[in-house]
């Protein structure tokens, strides 16, 4: 069971001691952490009967207000880039966070490691490009070894993930998220305002070669890089490696382009490659629909929070660098880990912050809703961690 008790956790939360599927069920809805108990042998159920599956080796999982398991968080862990993508940073003039505000790898450790203790079993590592911070594989390889942790993975840009990719490997990462965003060299050098195509190239190549879970991101943009759907989703031709398309959310500078939507991409792969069929396996993390092409070796997936929203299937929390547990991209709410980690608190009082992060979840995000998008021209994805 958790090392958190019922008795220690009083304001939010509600343990429940599940005895039947019945019981199960009923529970679903306002219950932050539904404690399952097996009992073994004689069980009423069995955990492969369930609807879901605690993934994390613990008997019970983490529940949001509205329902939700809440059992994956991304971890940023540097504000900083060697890209300047055009949907992402202005191309000068950033005001980086200052070193000492951003958490220690200890620091996030200790976070990590409470989430783990309520139910987090899904990691993915983000930033800004997490591989400019020093020791991030040796953090890594510290996450792998987080008990209830069952899941590490990885979102760069790739432009040094070659230099690594020995390390990375070592410490037994569960997979790499590539963000390509076209094939074309100039079209590369226009959206991320760097010169790093080729070894861009030279890194994905490498990690397929190490045999490294890959998964390439690209957000569409309208005139930029449409035309590059269809190559982009070769690379799913011959290798396993899946290719998705990420709807550009209208997030600070994103905010000033025009996405793609979903169906128009689906179209242009439909006439590239005929009919694409819904894959309905398990594959990754997140919300990503995915759908196999008739002889590709990978999948294709969509990841689109605007026009298909899944925030209905929403599983996740953020950490931001700077310790800022928010939980969800499109909302403001947050709670402060930074102040809880350094004001000398002891590990049951991040579990309760984390809790009350998980309470704070809103039951959709709001984009284009409502008070329109301009509050989120002023949120930053290399802030909050892409
Ligand atoms: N909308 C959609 N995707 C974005 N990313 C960065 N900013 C945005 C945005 N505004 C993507 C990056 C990367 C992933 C982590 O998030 O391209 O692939
Ligand atoms: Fe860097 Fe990723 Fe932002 Fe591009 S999208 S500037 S690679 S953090």
């Amino acid at each position: 069971m958790s090392k958190y008790s019922t008795a220690r956790i009083p304001s939010l939360l509600t343990f429940r001691r599940l005895n039947s599927y019945k019981d199960f069920c009923e529970c679903k809805t306002a219950v932050a952490i539904l404690y399952l108990r097996f009992k073994r042998g004689k069980a009423p159920f069995m955990p492969d009967t369930l609807p879901i599956k605690p993934a994390g080796g613990y008997n019970f999982v983490m529940q949001d207000g509205f329902g939700r398991i809440i059992d994956y968080m991304r971890v940023s862990v540097t504000d900083k880039c060697n890209m300047r993508c055009v949907y992402c940073m202005p191309p000068e003039g950033v005001d980086w966070v200052p070193h000492s505000e951003v958490l220690s790898f200890e620091e996030t450790l200790r976070i990590c490691t409470a989430a783990a203790g309520l139910g987090i079993s899904k990691i993915k590592v983000t930033g800004g490009e997490p591989l400019v911070r020093r020791g991030l594989t040796t953090f890594i390889r510290s996450l792998k070894r987080t008990p209830g942790i069952v899941s590490v993975t990885l979102t760069t840009n790739a432009l040094v993930l070659g230099d690594f990719l020995d390390e990375l490997v070592d410490t037994g990462i569960d997979g790499v998220n590539i963000s390509l965003d076209t094939l074309n060299a100039d079209v590369f050098r226009y959206i991320t305002r760097s010169d790093g195509f080729e070894r861009v190239l030279r890194s994905l190549g490498l990690a397929r070669e190490a045999r490294l879970d890959i998964k390439i991101n690209c957000v569409p943009m309208r005139g930029v890089n449409e035309g590059d759907v269809v190559p982009l989703a070769e690379l799913a031709r011959h290798e396993k490696t899946a290719v998705r398309f990420i709807e550009l959310m209208p997030l600070g500078l994103a905010a000033n382009l025009a996405p793609v939507p979903q169906s128009e991409i689906f179209e242009r792969l439909r006439q590239a490659f005929g009919a694409l069929r819904v894959f309905d396996g398990r594959l990754g993390n997140g919300p990503a629909s995915y759908y196999s092409v008739p002889g590709f070796a990978g999948k294709i997936g969509f990841i689109s929070a605007i026009s298909h929203s899944f925030c209905a299937a929403c599983n996740r929390l953020r950490l931001t660098g700077v310790g800022l547990l928010k939980p969800c991209l499109a909302s403001d709410a947050g709670v402060d880990l930074k102040a809880i980690v350094r004001g000398g608190k002891d590990d049951e009082a991040i579990a309760q912050a984390i809790s009350s992060a998980v309470m704070l979840k809103p039951i959709r995000h709001d984009f284009y809703q409502g008070n329109g998008n301009n509050q989120h021209k002023k949120k930053n994805m290399f802030r909050i961690g892409g």
